[in-house]
């Protein structure tokens, strides 16, 4: 856990001020940063769909510091849920519960559930402890596109002018990819979304297989849209490398920005075609932490296509295949 410094600690005081007043602020979380407001200020909440641009149709995510905010928010802690709570709470898990009518329906959508999550990032906490409510927030980046691990993302996707009325910094996140999402108001637990807790630690944890509606045709939660996490320019996922290669040899000439494992990287000495910006990582993990901040930066350096390749589809691979597969077009 990243300890806080002490200029942070004004901030923090000032960003839990402006949550208080009803005013929208930013804020680093473990995962990636988000926006938010006062969970029961209707008004607030409200502001938060309209700089992300994002459908009223799409919940946000309610962020507690204390257990005993849930009493506010749910009547009813499901046993599985209890245990999922004991294991990974503060952390990157999102639980659905059935929500109290004290949670306007503009966060939930009109649903009569709301999705709740302790953030273990110390900034995150310290915010929500200070501003003395539960936070709604959503991913702070415009609709539809990769979310913000970094201070500067946030910066590139809102400008100035935005009504947001304080940004916290708080450097990289440490998973940079989202919590994962479990229904626990099932019988059997069901995933909604992959994220940063894998789906082996949580069937461990319960001690039995749960069910997951993760990318269905059909829309079963608003939030669950097929695209999404997408880069400006066009990206295309490939099940192996040489697929990957057929592509980039068909392509001809152009800017091709190619993330891929380090280990591959000499191969590409061989194309003489095109004119390759790479991104490499070695491990999984470093892959999830870097994920979007590669699509940025790829953007920034504006290539005409970007290419990458499906990884082994196990513990956090499944949450990087699933937003690679979403972000852009499976080859
Ligand atoms: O890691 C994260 O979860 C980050 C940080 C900021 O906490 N937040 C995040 O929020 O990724 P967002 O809004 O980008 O994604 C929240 C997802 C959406 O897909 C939404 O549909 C789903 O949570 N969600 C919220 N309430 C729900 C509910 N009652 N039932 C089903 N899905 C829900
Ligand atoms: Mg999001």
């Amino acid at each position: 856990m990243r300890p806080i410094k002490k200029d942070i600690s004004k901030k923090i005081k000032t960003a839990a001020n402006i949550i208080k007043k009803g005013g929208v602020v930013v804020f680093p979380t473990e995962t990636v940063y988000g926006i938010g407001a006062n969970v029961f200020n209707e008004r607030a909440c409200k502001k938060i769909f309209e700089i992300k641009k994002r459908p009223s149709e799409n919940p946000l995510i309610v962020h507690i510091s204390d257990e005993s905010m849930l009493d506010d928010i749910t009547k009813k802690i499901p046993s599985a849920a209890n245990k999922l709570i004991k294991r990974f709470w503060p952390g990157p898990l999102t639980l659905i519960f059935r929500k109290k009518k004290k949670i306007p329906d503009v966060v939930t959508s009109g649903l009569d559930t709301v999705a709740v999550r302790m953030p273990s990032d110390k900034i995150a906490l310290e915010l929500i402890k200070m501003s003395g409510t539960p936070i709604a927030a959503p991913s702070a980046n415009v609709f539809g596109f990769v979310s913000a691990t970094e201070f500067n993302h946030v910066k590139e996707d809102f400008s100035k002018e935005s009504d947001i009325d304080f940004t916290l910094p708080g450097g990289r996140t440490k998973h940079g990819l989202e919590s994962t999402i479990i229904d626990v108001t099932k019988k059997i637990p069901l995933i909604l979304r992959f994220g940063a807790v894998t789906v082996e630690d949580i069937e461990k944890t319960l001690g039995m297989k749960i069910s997951v509606k993760v990318g269905a045709k059909k829309i079963l939660a608003p939030g669950m849209y097929e695209r999404h996490y997408s880069p400006q320019t066009s990206l295309y996922v490939f099940d192996n490398f040489d697929s990957m290669t057929e592509f980039i040899l068909k392509c001809g000439s152009g800017k091709i920005g190619v993330l891929i494992n380090k280990k591959y990287l000499k191969i590409f000495e061989r194309f003489k075609n095109g004119e390759f910006y790479f991104r490499t990582y070695s491990t999984l993990d470093e892959l999830s932490r870097k994920l979007y901040s590669c699509f940025r930066r790829f953007d920034a350096e504006k290539v005409d296509s970007i290419v990458a390749m499906k990884v082994a589809d196990r513990g956090i691979g499944r949450t990087i295949n699933d937003r690679l597969c979403r972000a852009g077009s499976v080859l």
